[in-house]
C-alpha cells in the first residue's frame, strides 16, 4: 500500500513507519524540519515537508495515498478534519492515535482505582479530556461518510522506538528527572496505576488495523499495567538511587505543568484491550514495563 503518516519523526510514528517499510509498504511521512527530512530518507520514508497546519498538503497526501496513519498529535482537530474531508467516500483507512489519559481520573497519585475500561465500558471522561473525547467522536462518525476510520488508544508506551525518536513520554521523563535531582519523584503516594503497552506490539496493532479493522472502530492498546510506585522503584534500582520522593499533585503541577501532574503521572488509566485481541487477532508479546526497565532500558 501507499501510506501517508503524520508524526513520522516521532516515537510512535517512527516506529509504525519502520514497521510499514519493513512490510514492503511505500511510506510518505510528514516532516516539518528539513534536517530530519534527510534522516527519514535514510529510513526508507519519503519526506513530505509540512506541518499539521498545512491543510492543503495534508489533504493532497491523504487523497493520493491508499491509507493514512495519524500519530502526530492526539488532539489536533483541524488537521484531522482536512484529511477526513479529503478521504470522504473513498473507503480508505485513516488510523488515528488517541491516548488513554482520555479516561484518566483525578486520583492525584493517592488512590488505586477499581475502574477498568474496555471498549464496551461507558467511558468516564474528566472535563480536561472532553475535547479529546469529542475529537474521537468526530473521527468515528466519519465512518458514515465513507472513510474507514479507526482509533488506536495506547496506554503508557514503553520500549525503544524504532524511528528517529527512541523515547516515549512517561518513563523517559521520570528517568531524566531522577538524573537531574538524584531521586525518582512520584505524584502523591504513587498508588495510581496505568495500563502499559510495548512499542513493538503497538506497531503490530497499527498494521492489523490498516489491514482489517472495520470502519468506525476504537481499540485500546494494552498488555499489562503498573503503579507509578512500582515504575519508580524499578527506575530507582536501575539508576542505583534510594527511596522515591513523593510530590503532592499541586506541587507537581507547578513543576511539570498541570497536564503532566494530574493526567500523565497522577491519574489511574486502567484499560483492557479486548477488542483488538478478539477482532484483529492482536497477540502482544511483551507484558511487563517493569521487566523492560530492569533488563532492557538503555541508560
Ligand atoms: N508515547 C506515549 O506513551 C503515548 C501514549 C498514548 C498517546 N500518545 C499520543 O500520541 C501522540 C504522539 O506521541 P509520541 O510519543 O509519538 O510523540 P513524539 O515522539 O513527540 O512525536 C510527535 C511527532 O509529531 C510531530 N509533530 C508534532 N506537532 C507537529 C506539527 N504541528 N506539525 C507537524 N508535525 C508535528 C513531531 O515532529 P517533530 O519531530 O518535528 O517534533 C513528531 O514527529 C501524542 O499526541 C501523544 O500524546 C503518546
Amino acid at each position: 500500500m501507499k501510506l501517508f503518516i503524520t508524526g513520522a519523526t516521532g516515537y510512535i510514528g517512527g516506529s509504525v513507519a519502520a514497521r510499514l517499510v519493513a512490510q514492503g509498504h511505500s511510506v510518505r511521512g510528514l516532516v516539518r524540519d528539513r534536517t530530519k527530512a534527510d534522516l527519514l530518507v535514510a529510513c526508507g520514508i519519503e519526506p513530505v515537508i509540512g506541518s499539521l497546519d498545512d491543510e492543503r498538503v495534508l489533504a493532497r497526501e491523504a487523497r493520493e495515498a491508499d491509507g493514512v496513519v495519524n500519530t502526530a498529535n492526539a488532539d489536533h482537530l483541524p488537521s484531522l478534519l482536512a484529511m477526513l474531508e479529503a478521504l470522504k467516500g473513498s473507503g480508505k483507512p485513516l488510523v488515528h492515535t488517541s491516548g488513554s489519559s482520555l479516561i484518566g481520573d483525578d486520583a492525584r497519585g493517592n488512590r488505586l482505582s477499581e475502574a477498568i475500561f474496555d471498549e464496551e465500558t461507558p467511558f468516564v471522561v474528566e472535563a480536561g479530556k472532553q475535547a479529546r473525547h469529542a475529537l474521537n467522536g468526530t473521527v468515528l462518525a466519519a465512518a458514515a461518510q465513507g472513510v474507514r476510520t479507526v482509533i488506536i488508544c495506547p496506554t503508557l508506551i514503553y520500549g525503544e522506538g524504532r524511528g528517529l525518536n527512541p523515547h516515549s513520554i512517561q518513563i523517559p521523563f521520570l528517568v531524566e528527572q531522577a538524573r537531574s535531582h538524584g531521586v525518582v519523584r512520584v505524584v502523591g503516594q504513587g498508588l495510581n496505576r496505568w495500563s502499559t503497552v510495548h512499542i513493538d506490539d503497538l506497531a503490530d496493532l497499527y498494521l492489523l488495523a490498516l489491514e482489517k479493522a472495520p470502519a468506525g472502530s476504537f481499540y485500546f492498546a494494552e498488555s499489562g499495567e503498573a503503579s507509578f510506585t512500582a515504575i519508580g522503584e524499578e527506575i530507582s534500582a536501575r539508576l542505583g538511587l534510594g527511596r522515591l520522593e513523593s510530590v503532592p499533585a499541586e506541587e507537581a503541577a507547578k513543576l511539570w505543568g498541570p497536564a503532566r501532574a494530574y493526567y500523565t503521572y497522577g491519574s489511574n488509566s486502567r484499560v483492557r484491550a479486548k477488542r483488538a485481541r478478539r477482532e484483529l487477532g492482536w497477540t502482544p508479546c511483551h507484558e511487563s514495563a517493569l521487566a523492560w526497565i530492569r533488563h532492557e532500558m538503555t541508560l
